[in-house]
């Protein structure tokens, strides 16, 4: 889950490489390195840290000249993070450089074989074989640089984004992709090259989008040249313009992005009902439900696949779905469902859910769905990605570039397109009254509103985010649709903040959980008037008798759960099926205020990365 970034064209490609880098350190930070071609030499800096480390390295260590370029900020998969493991990689002959996001499985035999011929490695990562392997076979059949990649692909297993350049070539960059993203930009006589589009967007609008198992030759002054890497057959581009613009990935005022896309969720929501949330004419509309409508009445269930923060959405929605559209649900982990022999017959619809679009168990549980003849459904954020494009139908969340790499806007609107859909469907099928259905688009059109008010709650929520930042355990609690985010709570909380946390159906503490609570640990209640109310007040008395430190996420008004809490936060009434919209939010901003007030890297945490692209 590395990003990459390539530049070739006229400009100097070295403050485009950085800035774009910038932009993709999202997805991996353990280390950053760049190679640029100055006509003559390829000077090559990298180091372990940051993008800002590698600026420091190259102002030290290489000239900044040259209209050819390719960068890389790394999660490592193989080696330590460290300044020999860092990308770019070069060839034992010094004229190849590579920079890669992906794993090269059956590195250990190719590097095994490369060594009996007299190869060297300094590395150890599958990156530094497969340049290697791109130069026995250039060396061995006297080919050029881009077809000599083309022949090298061909005997790798595994996943790549690759970007390959060659001194002897000093215009041209070769890039190839195989489950890894890669995006190209097309400007005015210039390319660009990157994981995604973000670096690029302030210079062109017009991308493509490079599909599994092909490469591009790209050349200065040139029409790019798109191939199968399997057959080397020529491809027609497809060129697509781009929607996303440069506000919506710049931080605006917010001291991190995670702040500003907490922030962000009242113009999400509302972002992902346009068009689609019509109450005046009480309908819904979503083109990739209408034109499939007949295979999800006749869908015997749907088999819900997703990882971390949207398998959570995922079990949100299974309430939704049962609860309106009487249609049995089951929420899967990719990762478990893809290595299982799932039971999945044609008359099973799979709703796959990623932010990202690239996550890679995802990927591949949409693959086994598919090759088993069910029909694969997409909820997507990222436009154009590849989960977007391996689905047969979708619907985007449309919540924006989300860049903090703990997912906030992306789960409840999430939640919003699912609601949606479940909602449209029980309309078709007549498990809901026409009163009903219009009392819950009143009530989703109110949604926004209600995520600013919740949101006023922020001061409040860093005051008891003081008062915990210290603490080694938290436990997160709730019933019906508010147990997913009781799970997503802890997980923001893990992820960003280190602290250790663990989210339970609340009726299940007195099956094993309770044995944790005495006076040090706070729990994290939600007790909303409309979910099981008075059996969440009985599990917030069992914690009161064994002293734990309750915070109640409690409806506006109430009286009692304010009575027995340490804290309480309250948050506007609704409907039991959409408060989790409101619910979240307090559990956001407790997470990010005591990761901000740890000194925590909020939208870079250790060991993570956005989009998770390894499997
Ligand atoms: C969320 O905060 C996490 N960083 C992570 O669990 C994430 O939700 C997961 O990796 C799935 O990503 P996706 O939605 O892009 O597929
Ligand atoms: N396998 C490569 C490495 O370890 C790339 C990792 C990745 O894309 O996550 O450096």
């Amino acid at each position: 889950m590395c990003g990459i970034v390539g530049y070739l064209g006229h400009r100097e490609a070295y403050p485009i490489i950085i800035e774009g880098l910038k932009r993709l350190e999202y997805r991996g930070y353990d280390s950053a390195g760049i190679a640029l071609f100055d006509g003559t030499n390829l000077n090559i800096s990298k180091t372990k840290g940051k993008v800002a480390d590698l600026e420091n390295c190259v102002e030290k260590q290489i000239s900044k000249n040259g209209n050819l370029g390719i960068g890389h900020t790394r999660w490592a998969t193989h080696g330590v993070p460290n300044d020999v493991n860092s990308h770019p990689h070069t060839s034992n002959s010094g004229n190849l450089a590579i920079i890669h996001n992906g794993i090269i499985e059956n590195y250990d035999s190719l590097k095994k074989e490369l060594i009996s011929r007299g190869y060297s490695f300094k590395s150890d990562t599958d990156t530094e074989v497969l340049i290697n392997l791109i130069e026995d076979v250039k060396k061995k059949e006297g080919l050029k640089i881009g077809k000599a990649v083309q022949i090298a692909l061909n005997q790798v297993v595994g996943a790549y984004a690759i970007a390959v350049v060659d001194k002897n070539s000093p215009e041209e960059i070769i890039i190839a992709r195989l489950g890894s993203p890669l995006a190209i930009g097309i400007g005015d006589n210039e390319f660009f090259i990157a994981s995604d589009a973000s670096p690029f967007i302030e210079y062109t609008k017009n991308a493509i989008y490079l599909e599994d198992e092909e490469m591009a030759i790209i050349k200065k002054g040139k029409d790019i040249k798109i191939r199968k890497i399997k057959d080397d057959s020529l491809v027609d581009p497809y060129v697509q313009q781009l929607q996303i613009n440069l506000e919506q990935i710049e931080k605006s005022g917010f001291d991190h992005f995670m702040l500003k896309e907490i922030y962000e969720q009242p113009k999400a929501i509302n972002d992902t009902y346009r068009g689609r949330l019509l109450r005046e004419e009480a309908i819904i509309k979503m083109a990739g439900v209408e034109d499939n409508m007949k295979k999800f009445l006749n869908a015997n269930r749907i088999i819900i696949v997703a990882c971390g923060t949207s398998w959570h959405a995922g079990l949100v929605a299974e309430y939704i779905f049962e609860d309106l559209a009487r249609i049995p649900v089951e929420v899967e982990y990719a990762s478990e469902f893809r290595y299982r022999n799932p039971v999945i017959t044609e008359k099973d619809i799979v709703i796959a859910i990623s932010q990202s679009g690239e996550t890679a168990d995802t990927l591949a549980a949409i693959k086994l769905a598919k090759s088993r003849g069910a029909f694969v459904f997409g909820v997507c954020n990222v436009v154009g990605s590849s989960i977007a494009r391996e689905t047969d139908a979708g619907a985007y969340t449309h919540a924006g570039p989300e860049i903090g790499v703990a997912s906030t806007k992306a789960f409840t609107t999430q939640i919003t397109v699912l609601t949606l859909i479940a909602l449209r469907l029980a309309r078709a099928k007549g498990t809901i009254s026409s009163s009903d259905f219009r009392h819950y688009l009143l009530e989703l059109e109110m949604i926004p509103k209600k995520v600013e008010k919740a949101l006023q709650a922020d001061a409040h929520i860093k005051e008891i985010a003081d008062i915990y930042k210290n603490v080694s355990n938290f436990l997160y609690l709730g019933r019906g649709y508010n147990f997913p985010v009781a799970l997503e709570g802890a997980l923001k909380l893990k992820e960003i903040s280190y602290i250790h946390a663990e989210g339970y159906p609340a009726a299940e503490m007195k099956h094993g959980p309770i044995a944790l609570i005495d006076e040090n640990m706070p729990i994290v209640v939600i007790a909303t008037k409309t979910g099981h109310y008075d059996k969440v007040v009985s599990n917030i008395q069992e914690i009161k008798s064994r002293k734990g430190k309750i915070i109640g996420v409690v409806t506006e008004g109430d009286i009692t759960v304010r009575e027995l809490a340490d804290h309480i936060i309250e948050v506007p009434d609704t409907l039991e099926s959409l408060s989790p919209l409101l619910t979240t939010i307090p559990l956001q901003l407790l997470s990010y205020y005591i990761a901000v007030m740890l000194g925590k890297n909020v939208d870079q945490p250790r060991n993570l990365a956005k989009s998770v692209t390894v499997e």
